[in-house]
């Protein structure tokens, strides 16, 4: 039996941009609307802030960023192929963005947009609803603010990747 191998995150490669609109895809029609896609080919044009793919197996399986605006901590587009769900890999990706941006920044919080078919996920780490508005992405998938401060973060326990480790630089 040969072990899974370890995730690796490092930062986006204009080579890595057909894997991550694939990883957008695989989660169409659930999890984004399609009519969010050229946005998403857009921002790969210039990701803001600090965009990094997760490596496994020599495969890109996740993508997702963070950046500044107005002094407050963003998440963009964070995703895992979909046939890679529940392995871990959202959640590594998550807690290396929140751990970046609070060990880099001096935000007092970070927001994110998302829909109510992962807000649960963000949930478990802290995060806080904020604002609703059904369908604000699209028929079928609401658009959910949520919220994490620092103070909330820090007082956690940590959660633990599971074994991902991040490349230099990313
Ligand atoms: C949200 C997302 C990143 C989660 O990634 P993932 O790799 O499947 O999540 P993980 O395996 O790290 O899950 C960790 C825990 O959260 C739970 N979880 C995962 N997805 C969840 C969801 N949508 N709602 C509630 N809990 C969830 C898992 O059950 C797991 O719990 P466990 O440790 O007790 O088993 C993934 O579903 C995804 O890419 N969705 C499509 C893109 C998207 O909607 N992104 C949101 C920001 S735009």
């Amino acid at each position: 039996m040969t072990a899974t191998p370890r995730p690796q995150i490092r930062p986006y490669a204009a080579a890595d941009r057909a894997a991550c609109l694939a990883i957008f895809r695989s989660n169409l029609p659930r999890y984004f609307d399609p009519s969010e896609l050229p946005e998403f080919e857009d921002f790969l044009e210039r990701p803001s802030g600090d965009y990094v793919v997760v490596e496994q197996d020599g495969l890109v399986v996740a993508c997702g960023g963070c950046y500044l605006r107005e002094g407050v901590g963003r998440l963009s587009w964070g995703m895992v192929s979909q046939q890679h769900h529940r392995a871990s890999l959202g959640t590594a990706l998550l807690v290396w963005r929140i751990n970046h941006l609070f060990q880099h920044t001096e935000t007092p919080e970070i927001t994110i947009d998302t829909s109510q078919h992962t807000a649960g996920f963000f949930a478990r780490h802290g995060f806080r609803t904020t604002l609703q508005v059904a369908d604000g992405f699209g028929p079928g998938i609401d658009r959910v603010a949520m919220s994490l401060r620092r103070e909330d973060w820090l007082a956690r326990a940590q959660p633990s990747p599971r074994g991902a480790t991040a490349s230099p630089g990313a």
